[in-house]
């Protein structure tokens, strides 16, 4: 399953998310960690150190790689240069699995039942630039190419982003979890994502973040309705793992477990839809290639889309 946590900066993005992740860890389910956030903190927030987070090479600086990977022996793609962030896969595409052994995942961290992976450092300057560079392009291309099931997950810390909407990325999760702190500016995030997500049945489930008093509930209620999932109150044991304390799961709040349980409940519950993966990968491909693609690789890039293949578990099967 594909998960995505967005949200203004600030609003706890990375906390939450990586609480999430160790919650999946400690159940013993497989996890891929994806950060994607502007800044890079996750796997701090994952109690990974220094060391070992520089150790990670970021997916955005090898860019090539990962083309010349998943292109495999795809005819209508003729070069990892005439790949861009949206190519779909089509027959003879390499497809990955969650965790699996590929040149893609090599590019990770195994630590303590989590797979780390990383977009590489961006700015602000990074996030409206569409070509090939964009760092946020190879999370797009690695889940382009994912055929994940029940029971897997891939968590991406994602920034909330005008790039995320222009390429499709945010088209390319089962559940899109946006965490709003209960303030103006948090509820005016929440509008501006949903007005854009509700042409694409994108499933989004808001999580109360920072919230402290039955006011703040109440507040989140009023402005975002039934789309309030559920709300997360300040963590004592993030600020300790902040000030240096080591960090165990097993210290947060019974509340906050709970909701950690309701997350992976709601990503559960969801099901699969492949072919609408399949169809809006298209669709972005083609408006990419309108606005700066076909441009931008001197060719056409829209006959790379495979109008025969499906993204799925049938897709793994040789033909
Ligand atoms: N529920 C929480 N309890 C305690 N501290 C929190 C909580 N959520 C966020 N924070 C703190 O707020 C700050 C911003 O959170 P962060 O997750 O980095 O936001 P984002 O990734 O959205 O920019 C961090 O210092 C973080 O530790
Ligand atoms: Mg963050």
């Amino acid at each position: 399953m594909k998960v995505a946590f967005v949200g203004k900066g600030g609003s706890g993005k990375t906390t939450v998310s990586s609480l999430f992740i160790r919650h999946l860890a400690a159940e013993r389910l497989p996890v891929v960690a994806i950060d994607a956030d502007i800044n890079q903190h996750l796997g701090a927030a994952l109690g990974l150190s220094d060391d070992e987070v520089a150790g990670v090479p970021p997916l955005g600086g090898h860019l090539d790689v990962i083309k010349e990977y998943l292109r495999g022996d795809n005819p209508r793609i003729a070069s990892a240069a005439a790949m861009v962030k949206t190519t779909p896969p089509g027959r003879g595409s390499k497809l990955l699995r969650v965790g699996g052994a590929d040149p893609v995942h090599a590019m990770s961290l195994s630590v303590r039942g989590v797979r780390f992976m990383a977009a590489g450092q961006f700015d602000e300057g990074d996030l409206g630039v569409s070509c090939y560079h964009g760092k946020t392009g190879a999370v797009e291309m690695y889940l382009n190419h994912l055929v994940d099931g029940p029971g897997e997950y891939v968590v991406v810390d994602m920034t909330a982003g005008a790039d995320t909407f222009a390429s499709g990325l945010f088209t390319r999760f089962d559940v899109m979890f946006l965490v709003v702190e209960p303030t103006r500016k948090g509820i005016a995030v929440y509008r501006q994502y949903t007005d854009y997500a509700a042409d694409f049945g994108v499933t989004i489930a808001v999580v109360g973040n920072k919230v402290q008093t039955a006011d703040d509930v109440a507040f989140l209620r009023e402005h975002v309705g039934d789309a309030l999932l559920t709300c997360v109150g300040f963590q004592p044991a993030v600020r300790a793992m902040e000030q240096g304390r080591p960090f165990d799961i097993g210290t947060l709040d019974g509340s906050a477990r709970e909701v950690l349980r309701l997350l992976q409940r709601t990503v559960d519950a969801q099901p699969k839809d492949w072919e609408r993966f399949s169809r809006q990968a298209a669709e972005f491909h083609v408006k990419n290639a309108e606005s700066w693609a076909n441009q931008a690789a001197g060719t056409d890039v829209t006959e790379q889309i495979d109008p025969d293949f499906r993204l799925g578990p049938d897709a793994l099967i040789p033909a």
